[in-house]
């Protein structure tokens, strides 16, 4: 019998200690908390990973995990287990909330300090959010008649969605549904001959996006204060604690009076009271 015989179909289902062996092992990694009952989605990520490694049984390849030094394999394990769902525009209003309420004052102030206004996309994922912020501003300039200069740094755990993220490119079914046709036509290149259906963003809008890894549970610190932090659909991966701790993080990260935009099905716990509130899941560090 060739090792093909042993492929996905015969690779028995996780035990409930193989479970808990993944389960602990992204709680530690990333701080996401797949809770009691998500064997099928860890078998169903993982199971291509095994099969490219001709293993056929859970056991060899925890044991595989468990090797010292093994970073390339740790970085893989948690680009599989994590969840990247994100769009074009996502969650609007925070886009015509920043752009209605918060950036006329802001962009004053920044006229008085002579400085950039710092954004940063937390959990960016693919790219979507940044570049939409991104094109938002363009489109606040150009309507106002107003100039500002401003920076996003749009960080994530996942090191494959990153490297999505930078080479800007879109189908269109991303980008015709979710943007106005105004954005797609300033701000997309579009697909011609075999890359017909496809977007690319184009370099105005890239230059403005630098985007580079981070773990928002790890200790690593950014040595900038950010007027802007989007931090959204990513806490509801957390448990109590380390949405506490991260909480915490980007809070130290923001300048007094800065924004902080989550999720508008998330909560911020028990550090609401770091914030003023906003309304809409948006909040202020207090001045
Ligand atoms: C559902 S996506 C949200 C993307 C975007 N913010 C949005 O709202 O559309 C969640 C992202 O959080 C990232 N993530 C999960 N745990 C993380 C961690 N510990 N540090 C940084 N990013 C993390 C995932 O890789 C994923 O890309």
């Amino acid at each position: 019998m060739g090792l093909g015989a042993h492929e996905s179909s015969d690779l028995k289902p996780l035990t409930p200690e193989e479970y808990l062996f993944f389960r602990n092992y992204i709680m530690r990694e990333a701080g996401i908390d797949l809770g009691e009952n998500k064997s099928a989605l860890v078998m169903g990520r993982l199971s291509k990973r095994l099969r490219a490694l001709r293993l056929f049984e859970w056991k060899m390849y925890i044991r595989y995990l468990k090797d010292l030094g093994n970073d390339e394999e740790r970085k893989l394990v948690v680009n599989l287990l994590t969840t990247n769902k994100t769009e074009f525009m996502r969650e609007a209003h925070h886009f015509q909330f920043l752009v209605e309420k918060y950036l006329p004052s802001l962009v004053q102030q920044m006229g008085d300090e002579k400085r950039p206004i710092y954004f940063w996309s937390a959990a960016c994922s693919k790219g979507h959010e940044p570049y939409t912020l991104a094109m938002v501003l363009e489109d606040y300039k150009a309507r106002n008649f107003v100039n500002f200069d401003y920076r996003i740094l749009a960080t994530d755990i996942n090191t494959d969605v990153l490297e999505f993220a930078e080479a800007a490119v879109y189908e269109s079914m991303e980008v015709k549904p979710a943007l106005p046709a105004h954005f797609i036509e300033l701000f997309f290149f579009k697909g011609l001959g075999s890359r017909e259906g496809s977007y690319r963003v184009k370099d105005q809008i890239r230059s403005k996006v630098k985007f580079r890894p981070f773990n928002l549970i790890s200790d690593e610190v950014i040595p900038l204060l950010f007027d802007v932090i989007f931090l959204r659909n990513v806490l509801i991966y957390f448990n109590q604690s380390t949405l506490q701790h991260v909480v915490e993080k980007i809070h130290r990260h923001l300048l007094p009076g800065g924004a902080l935009f989550v999720g508008l099905s998330e909560s911020i716990g028990d550090r609401r009271d770091l914030f003023e509130s906003l309304g809409y899941s948006t909040y202020r560090k207090w001045p």
